[in-house]
């Protein structure tokens, strides 16, 4: 159960709507593994620009594109890293806890939805990467081996 829980994994919400134009549906504990308790949106960052460069110890995130383009990388500190392309308002990528995240290659258009699991902390925030992999480590060490959680990403 547990593993399920983190396991990182594109979200399709759908879109109902025609002449109207659309609507797009995230209903927390159904279409995404969460109650939202916070939301912010990123937007008017330069292409080059990198965001996020952090993992959280508790808090799980939905991360959407609801406007424009932006590319998000996500490593678990084994080696396994994965680039997804944010790139439609009706697909979200599930980022859970204790895995590293950047964003970037914003779109001017950009507008990058991020619900999270819990409040803001910031004492839950790992900003230093060798911190999470000495945390990683840790973790490992505590489970007795990191073989599940390292199918996370695949
Ligand atoms: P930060 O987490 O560094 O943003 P990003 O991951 O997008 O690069 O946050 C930028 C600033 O905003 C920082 O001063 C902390 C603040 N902040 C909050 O106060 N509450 C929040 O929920 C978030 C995400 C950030």
């Amino acid at each position: 159960m547990k593993n399920e829980k983190l396991i990182v994994s594109i979200l399709d919400f759908g879109a109902i709507g025609a002449e109207r134009g659309l609507i797009t549906i995230c209903e927390g504990e159904q279409d995404i593994p969460f109650i939202p308790k916070r939301v912010f949106y990123i937007y008017k960052s330069a292409k080059g620009v990198i965001r996020g460069c952090h993992a959280n110890r508790i808090t799980d995130f939905v991360l959407i594109n609801v406007s424009g383009k932006s590319k998000v990388k996500i490593m678990d500190g084994r080696g396994n890293e994965i680039v997804y392309s944010l790139n439609r308002p009706n697909t979200g990528i599930y980022i859970p806890h204790m895995v590293w995240k950047e964003m970037y290659d914003f779109t001017d258009d950009s507008v990058l939805l991020c619900l999270a699991s819990e409040h803001y902390n910031p004492d839950e925030y790992i900003r230093d990467y060798n911190a999470f992999l000495s945390e990683v480590e840790n973790e490992e060490a505590c489970w007795g081996g990191g073989k599940q959680k390292k199918d996370n990403l695949d």
